[in-house]
């Protein structure tokens, strides 16, 4: 079988995790190098990643989470941000930046923008705003975490359930430097290692023939 499928089987939405077992450095780095390497549309990259191991400060967080235990048992909690608006248009640091490691000349980057332009006014504005596009591509590096951390025999658990206004706003109090520059919150990872007494239950899926059609 092939070994992304592998540990696609591998994964499950952790639960509860046993809050004695810690992921070794060397392993969490490379589980976050694989959203480091992640795609986004116009190689934009509009995230960070806050690899949270601190437990008052996830103490704190669990109430604004529907008070969810993986907040607080797992090894490390992933805060995936997105840049909204601000640092996402043309002109903007962020956008020079990643232009720049790209070794577009002036010409090639007006060229750019206005294709960027096109597709904000006419693709993008009118089905979602900045956040909701942001999010979309954090949503890849999501899944290249939980894949990263399966194929390292590390469970996690994807967590949408939080309070979004609540965390934002602890956020920017509690680490205003790393919120700073238009960060807010699009989902969030618990990695760690399942509780020996957690029984998974049965994977859940509609066919396959269903829900994959060759056409
Ligand atoms: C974007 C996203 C958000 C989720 N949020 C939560 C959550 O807040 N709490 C939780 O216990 N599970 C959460 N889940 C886990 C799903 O319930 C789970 O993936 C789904 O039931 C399928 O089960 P499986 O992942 O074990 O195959 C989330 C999953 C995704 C993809």
């Amino acid at each position: 079988m092939n070994a992304v499928l592998e540990a696609l089987y591998f994964r499950h939405a952790c639960k509860k995790f046993d809050p004695e077992r810690t992921i070794p450095e060397e392993t969490i780095r490379e589980i976050m190098e694989a959203a480091h390497i992640s795609p986004s549309s116009f190689g934009l990259q509009p995230w960070k990643f806050l690899v949270i191991s601190d437990h008052a400060l996830r103490r704190e967080m669990r109430p604004l989470c529907w008070d969810q235990p993986q907040v607080t048992d797992c090894s490390h909690l992933v805060v995936i941000l997105t840049r909204r608006e601000k640092t996402l248009k043309p002109g903007s640091e962020h956008m020079r930046r990643v232009f720049a490691m790209r070794g577009f000349n002036e010409e090639q980057l007006r060229a750019y923008y206005k294709r960027i332009e096109n597709y904000y006014w006419q693709e993008l504005i009118p089905y979602m705003n900045f956040f909701a596009w942001g999010s979309k591509q954090c949503y890849i590096a999501l899944a290249d975490i939980m894949a990263a951390a399966a194929a390292s025999k590390v469970d996690s658990c994807p967590l949408e359930g939080f309070d979004k206004s609540a965390l934002d706003h602890f956020l920017h109090e509690k680490l205003p430097d790393e919120m700073a520059d238009d960060f807010s919150v699009a989902v969030l990872c618990a990695l760690g290692y399942r509780h020996p007494d957690w029984q998974q239950p049965a994977r859940a899926r509609l066919p396959f023939e269903e829900v994959v059609r060759f056409v």
